[in-house]
Protein backbone atom coordinates (compact mmCIF):
# COMPACT_ATOMS: atom_id res chain seq x y z
CA UNK A 1 0.00 0.00 0.00
CA UNK A 2 0.98 3.61 -0.58
CA UNK A 3 1.23 5.61 2.73
CA UNK A 4 1.82 8.92 3.69
CA UNK A 5 2.78 10.32 7.33
CA UNK A 6 2.44 13.90 7.90
CA UNK A 7 5.22 15.14 9.92
CA UNK A 8 7.08 18.33 9.95
CA UNK A 9 10.48 16.77 10.95
CA UNK A 10 11.56 13.65 9.56
CA UNK A 11 14.59 12.40 12.46
CA UNK A 12 11.44 11.66 15.12
CA UNK A 13 11.80 8.39 16.69
CA UNK A 14 8.59 7.75 16.49
CA UNK A 15 8.26 9.24 12.57
CA UNK A 16 11.46 6.72 11.65
CA UNK A 17 9.76 3.72 14.09
CA UNK A 18 6.41 4.14 11.73
CA UNK A 19 8.46 4.05 8.30
CA UNK A 20 10.96 1.51 9.29
CA UNK A 21 7.54 -0.51 10.11
CA UNK A 22 5.66 0.19 7.19
CA UNK A 23 8.60 -0.70 4.90
CA UNK A 24 9.58 -3.71 6.64
CA UNK A 25 6.10 -4.86 5.88
CA UNK A 26 6.46 -4.17 2.15
CA UNK A 27 4.69 -0.58 1.59
CA UNK A 28 5.42 2.29 0.30
CA UNK A 29 5.83 5.10 2.99
CA UNK A 30 6.61 9.00 2.43
CA UNK A 31 7.34 11.52 4.95
CA UNK A 32 5.17 14.87 4.50
CA UNK A 33 5.52 18.23 5.51
CA UNK A 34 2.21 19.08 5.83
CA UNK A 35 3.40 22.92 5.46
CA UNK A 36 4.43 22.17 2.31
CA UNK A 37 1.18 20.56 0.99
CA UNK A 38 -1.22 22.83 -1.05
CA UNK A 39 -4.16 22.36 -2.12
CA UNK A 40 -7.22 23.02 -5.04
CA UNK A 41 -10.46 23.10 -4.01
CA UNK A 42 -13.23 22.72 -6.80
CA UNK A 43 -17.06 21.51 -6.54
CA UNK A 44 -15.31 18.85 -9.12
CA UNK A 45 -12.99 17.48 -7.31
CA UNK A 46 -9.88 18.30 -4.80
CA UNK A 47 -5.96 18.52 -5.60
CA UNK A 48 -2.88 18.26 -3.98
CA UNK A 49 0.72 19.55 -4.36
CA UNK A 50 3.96 18.78 -2.77
CA UNK A 51 7.11 20.80 -3.61
CA UNK A 52 5.71 21.25 -7.80
CA UNK A 53 4.74 17.61 -7.91
CA UNK A 54 0.80 16.33 -7.35
CA UNK A 55 0.28 13.55 -4.93
CA UNK A 56 -2.06 11.27 -5.92
CA UNK A 57 -2.91 7.25 -4.99
CA UNK A 58 -2.04 7.57 -1.15
CA UNK A 59 -4.41 5.47 0.66
CA UNK A 60 -3.44 5.82 4.22
CA UNK A 61 -2.59 8.69 5.93
CA UNK A 62 -0.80 8.57 9.36
CA UNK A 63 -1.01 12.37 10.76
CA UNK A 64 1.49 13.68 13.37
CA UNK A 65 0.22 17.25 13.60
CA UNK A 66 2.06 19.33 16.12
CA UNK A 67 0.04 21.36 18.06
CA UNK A 68 1.15 24.20 17.03
CA UNK A 69 0.06 23.94 13.03
CA UNK A 70 -3.46 22.27 14.16
CA UNK A 71 -5.23 24.47 12.22
CA UNK A 72 -3.16 23.87 8.87
CA UNK A 73 -2.87 20.75 9.20
CA UNK A 74 -5.72 19.39 10.14
CA UNK A 75 -7.03 21.02 6.96
CA UNK A 76 -4.13 19.11 5.00
CA UNK A 77 -5.87 15.94 6.01
CA UNK A 78 -9.46 17.10 5.54
CA UNK A 79 -8.19 17.20 2.01
CA UNK A 80 -6.63 13.43 1.93
CA UNK A 81 -10.39 12.52 3.63
CA UNK A 82 -12.10 14.55 0.71
CA UNK A 83 -9.61 12.49 -1.74
CA UNK A 84 -10.49 9.21 -0.26
CA UNK A 85 -7.67 8.25 1.71
CA UNK A 86 -8.10 6.41 5.06
CA UNK A 87 -6.83 7.23 8.09
CA UNK A 88 -6.89 6.20 11.93
CA UNK A 89 -7.63 9.56 13.13
CA UNK A 90 -9.43 11.78 10.95
CA UNK A 91 -9.17 15.71 10.70
CA UNK A 92 -12.08 16.52 12.86
CA UNK A 93 -11.09 13.74 15.67
CA UNK A 94 -7.77 15.39 16.00
CA UNK A 95 -9.93 19.00 16.78
CA UNK A 96 -12.16 17.77 18.98
CA UNK A 97 -9.32 16.47 20.78
CA UNK A 98 -7.13 19.08 20.92
CA UNK A 99 -10.03 21.34 22.09
CA UNK A 100 -9.65 20.44 25.64
CA UNK A 101 -12.88 22.36 27.07
CA UNK A 102 -14.73 20.13 24.29
CA UNK A 103 -12.53 17.06 24.96
CA UNK A 104 -13.82 17.03 28.53
CA UNK A 105 -17.42 17.44 27.35
CA UNK A 106 -17.51 15.10 24.68
CA UNK A 107 -16.22 12.62 27.41
CA UNK A 108 -18.36 13.42 30.31
CA UNK A 109 -21.25 13.10 28.03
CA UNK A 110 -20.08 9.24 27.15
CA UNK A 111 -20.06 8.61 31.43
CA UNK A 112 -16.47 9.07 31.26
CA UNK A 113 -15.08 9.78 34.49
CA UNK A 114 -12.39 12.24 35.02
CA UNK A 115 -11.75 14.93 37.83
CA UNK A 116 -14.57 17.58 38.15
CA UNK A 117 -13.45 20.43 35.98
CA UNK A 118 -14.77 24.26 35.85
CA UNK A 119 -13.81 26.75 33.39
CA UNK A 120 -15.22 30.61 32.48
CA UNK A 121 -14.68 33.60 31.58
CA UNK A 122 -15.84 36.68 33.82
CA UNK A 123 -13.31 37.54 36.44
CA UNK A 124 -16.28 38.87 38.42
CA UNK A 125 -17.72 34.97 38.10
CA UNK A 126 -14.70 33.41 39.86
CA UNK A 127 -15.84 33.45 43.21
CA UNK A 128 -18.84 31.13 42.29
CA UNK A 129 -17.18 29.33 39.32
CA UNK A 130 -14.71 27.94 42.67
CA UNK A 131 -17.50 27.07 45.01
CA UNK A 132 -19.08 25.05 41.69
CA UNK A 133 -15.53 22.50 42.54
CA UNK A 134 -15.42 22.45 45.63
CA UNK A 135 -12.85 22.70 48.34
CA UNK A 136 -9.04 23.12 47.73
CA UNK A 137 -6.75 21.58 46.67
CA UNK A 138 -7.53 22.45 43.06
CA UNK A 139 -5.19 22.00 40.44
CA UNK A 140 -5.27 25.00 37.72
CA UNK A 141 -4.28 23.80 34.45
CA UNK A 142 -3.67 26.29 31.26
CA UNK A 143 -5.12 25.44 28.30
CA UNK A 144 -1.93 25.74 25.91
CA UNK A 145 0.33 23.85 28.22
CA UNK A 146 2.25 20.35 27.76
CA UNK A 147 4.64 18.34 29.54
CA UNK A 148 3.23 19.60 32.82
CA UNK A 149 4.37 23.03 31.99
CA UNK A 150 1.25 25.45 33.46
CA UNK A 151 -0.64 22.36 35.81
CA UNK A 152 -0.22 24.36 39.34
CA UNK A 153 -1.61 22.93 42.53
CA UNK A 154 -3.08 25.29 45.06
CA UNK A 155 -3.33 24.33 48.43
CA UNK A 156 -5.53 27.34 49.50
CA UNK A 157 -8.93 29.04 48.12
CA UNK A 158 -6.55 32.04 48.21
CA UNK A 159 -3.88 30.46 46.07
CA UNK A 160 -6.91 29.44 43.38
CA UNK A 161 -8.58 32.72 42.90
CA UNK A 162 -5.12 34.24 43.06
CA UNK A 163 -3.57 32.44 40.17
CA UNK A 164 -6.90 32.43 38.50
CA UNK A 165 -6.66 36.01 38.41
CA UNK A 166 -3.33 36.52 37.18
CA UNK A 167 -4.23 33.84 34.51
CA UNK A 168 -7.24 36.09 33.33
CA UNK A 169 -4.57 39.17 33.47
CA UNK A 170 -2.61 37.47 30.94
CA UNK A 171 -5.52 36.18 28.89
CA UNK A 172 -4.84 32.87 29.49
CA UNK A 173 -7.16 30.21 28.31
CA UNK A 174 -7.42 27.44 31.98
CA UNK A 175 -9.41 25.39 33.52
CA UNK A 176 -9.98 24.06 37.01
CA UNK A 177 -10.43 20.70 38.63
CA UNK A 178 -10.28 18.86 42.06
CA UNK A 179 -7.49 17.69 43.06
CA UNK A 180 -7.12 13.60 43.11
CA UNK A 181 -4.26 13.39 45.96
CA UNK A 182 -4.84 9.47 45.97
CA UNK A 183 -3.13 9.47 42.55
CA UNK A 184 0.33 10.26 44.52
CA UNK A 185 2.04 11.65 41.81
CA UNK A 186 1.18 8.65 39.46
CA UNK A 187 -0.63 8.67 35.88
CA UNK A 188 -1.37 6.03 33.37
CA UNK A 189 -0.24 6.56 29.41
CA UNK A 190 -2.65 3.90 27.74
CA UNK A 191 -1.94 3.65 23.76
CA UNK A 192 -4.90 2.29 21.79
CA UNK A 193 -4.82 0.96 18.82
CA UNK A 194 -8.00 0.27 16.98
CA UNK A 195 -9.82 -1.14 19.83
CA UNK A 196 -7.01 -2.34 22.09
CA UNK A 197 -4.83 -1.31 24.36
CA UNK A 198 -1.47 -2.36 22.94
CA UNK A 199 1.08 -1.24 25.21
CA UNK A 200 0.88 0.81 29.19
CA UNK A 201 3.49 2.76 30.79
CA UNK A 202 2.78 4.35 34.44
CA UNK A 203 4.64 7.53 35.28
CA UNK A 204 5.83 8.67 38.64
CA UNK A 205 6.23 12.08 39.69
CA UNK A 206 9.85 13.19 41.13
CA UNK A 207 10.00 13.65 44.87
CA UNK A 208 8.16 16.40 46.15
CA UNK A 209 5.96 16.58 42.96
CA UNK A 210 2.40 16.02 41.78
CA UNK A 211 3.12 15.85 38.29
CA UNK A 212 4.10 12.83 36.80
CA UNK A 213 5.38 14.08 33.13
CA UNK A 214 9.13 12.80 31.86
CA UNK A 215 9.82 16.32 30.95
CA UNK A 216 8.78 17.49 34.74
CA UNK A 217 11.42 15.00 36.12
CA UNK A 218 9.09 11.64 35.94
CA UNK A 219 9.86 8.16 35.59
CA UNK A 220 8.50 5.62 33.12
CA UNK A 221 8.10 1.96 33.55
CA UNK A 222 6.32 -0.91 32.22
CA UNK A 223 2.79 -1.86 34.26
CA UNK A 224 -0.09 -3.95 33.56
CA UNK A 225 -3.56 -2.26 33.43
CA UNK A 226 -6.37 -3.33 35.22
CA UNK A 227 -9.90 -4.17 32.33
CA UNK A 228 -11.63 -1.36 33.64
CA UNK A 229 -8.75 1.11 32.94
CA UNK A 230 -8.61 -0.80 29.64
CA UNK A 231 -12.22 -0.37 28.43
CA UNK A 232 -12.28 3.29 29.80
CA UNK A 233 -9.09 4.26 27.56
CA UNK A 234 -10.27 2.23 24.83
CA UNK A 235 -13.90 4.07 25.59
CA UNK A 236 -12.50 7.45 25.63
CA UNK A 237 -10.58 6.70 22.16
CA UNK A 238 -14.03 6.33 20.40
CA UNK A 239 -15.97 8.96 22.28
CA UNK A 240 -13.58 11.51 19.86
CA UNK A 241 -13.08 9.33 17.21
CA UNK A 242 -9.37 8.30 17.36
CA UNK A 243 -8.32 5.04 16.30
CA UNK A 244 -5.35 5.31 17.85
CA UNK A 245 -4.69 7.62 20.80
CA UNK A 246 -2.53 8.20 23.75
CA UNK A 247 -4.85 8.07 26.63
CA UNK A 248 -3.89 9.37 29.84
CA UNK A 249 -5.46 8.27 33.44
CA UNK A 250 -4.94 8.62 37.07
CA UNK A 251 -6.05 6.05 39.21
CA UNK A 252 -8.53 7.79 41.75
CA UNK A 253 -11.14 5.67 45.23
CA UNK A 254 -13.94 6.19 42.61
CA UNK A 255 -12.10 4.42 39.59
CA UNK A 256 -10.04 5.42 36.79
CA UNK A 257 -10.01 9.13 35.48
CA UNK A 258 -9.16 10.33 32.09
CA UNK A 259 -6.90 13.94 32.25
CA UNK A 260 -6.33 13.80 28.18
CA UNK A 261 -6.60 12.08 25.21
CA UNK A 262 -3.38 12.67 23.19
CA UNK A 263 -4.24 12.57 18.90
CA UNK A 264 -0.39 12.16 18.13
CA UNK A 265 1.17 10.09 20.89
CA UNK A 266 4.81 9.39 21.09
CA UNK A 267 6.55 6.04 20.34
CA UNK A 268 9.85 6.65 22.19
CA UNK A 269 8.36 6.34 25.45
CA UNK A 270 6.05 3.01 25.06
CA UNK A 271 8.31 1.45 22.88
CA UNK A 272 11.44 1.63 25.55
CA UNK A 273 9.26 0.36 28.61
CA UNK A 274 7.81 -2.05 26.54
CA UNK A 275 10.13 -3.02 24.31
CA UNK A 276 7.10 -4.58 21.82
CA UNK A 277 7.01 -3.30 18.51
CA UNK A 278 4.04 -0.65 19.06
CA UNK A 279 5.01 0.85 15.44
CA UNK A 280 4.54 -2.17 13.69
CA UNK A 281 1.17 -2.50 15.66
CA UNK A 282 0.14 0.62 14.49
CA UNK A 283 0.88 0.08 10.55
CA UNK A 284 -0.90 -3.32 10.91
CA UNK A 285 -3.28 -1.48 12.14
CA UNK A 286 -3.94 1.68 9.96
CA UNK A 287 -3.55 -0.65 6.42
CA UNK A 288 -6.23 -2.91 7.91
CA UNK A 289 -8.67 0.02 7.86
CA UNK A 290 -11.68 0.04 5.73
CA UNK A 291 -13.11 3.12 3.35
N1 LIG B 1 -6.66 16.75 38.85
C1 LIG B 1 -5.48 16.21 39.11
N2 LIG B 1 -5.23 15.61 40.29
C2 LIG B 1 -4.01 15.06 40.57
N3 LIG B 1 -2.96 15.09 39.72
C3 LIG B 1 -3.13 15.68 38.51
C4 LIG B 1 -4.39 16.26 38.15
N4 LIG B 1 -4.27 16.77 36.92
C5 LIG B 1 -3.01 16.53 36.52
N5 LIG B 1 -2.31 15.87 37.47
C6 LIG B 1 -0.89 15.45 37.36
O1 LIG B 1 -0.18 16.44 36.63
C7 LIG B 1 0.33 15.90 35.41
C8 LIG B 1 0.19 16.92 34.28
O2 LIG B 1 -1.18 17.23 34.03
P1 LIG B 1 -1.82 17.15 32.57
O3 LIG B 1 -1.46 15.86 31.93
O4 LIG B 1 -3.25 17.47 32.69
O5 LIG B 1 -1.09 18.36 31.84
P2 LIG B 1 0.09 18.37 30.78
O6 LIG B 1 0.79 17.07 30.76
O7 LIG B 1 0.88 19.60 31.04
O8 LIG B 1 -0.67 18.62 29.45
P3 LIG B 1 -1.30 17.56 28.45
O9 LIG B 1 -1.14 16.18 29.01
O10 LIG B 1 -2.72 17.98 28.37
O11 LIG B 1 -0.52 17.77 27.20
C9 LIG B 1 -0.48 14.63 35.15
O12 LIG B 1 0.22 13.72 34.38
C10 LIG B 1 -0.75 14.14 36.59
O13 LIG B 1 0.34 13.41 37.07
MG1 LIG C 1 -0.15 15.14 30.44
Amino acid sequence: MKLAILSRNTKLYSTRRLVEAARSRGHTVRILDPLRCYMRITSSGFGMHYKGKALTGIDVVIPRIGASITRYGTAVLRQFEMMGARTPNPSDAILRARDKLRAHQLLAAKGIDMPVTVFGDNPDDTDDLLSMLGPPPHVVKLSEGTQGRGVILTEKLSASKGTVEALRGLYANFLVQEFIAEAQGADLRCLVVGDQVVATMRRQAQEGDFRSNLHAGGVAERVQCSKAEQQVAIRSAKALGLGIAGVDLIRSKRGPLVLEVNSTPGLEGIEGVSGDDIAGRMIEYVTSLKR
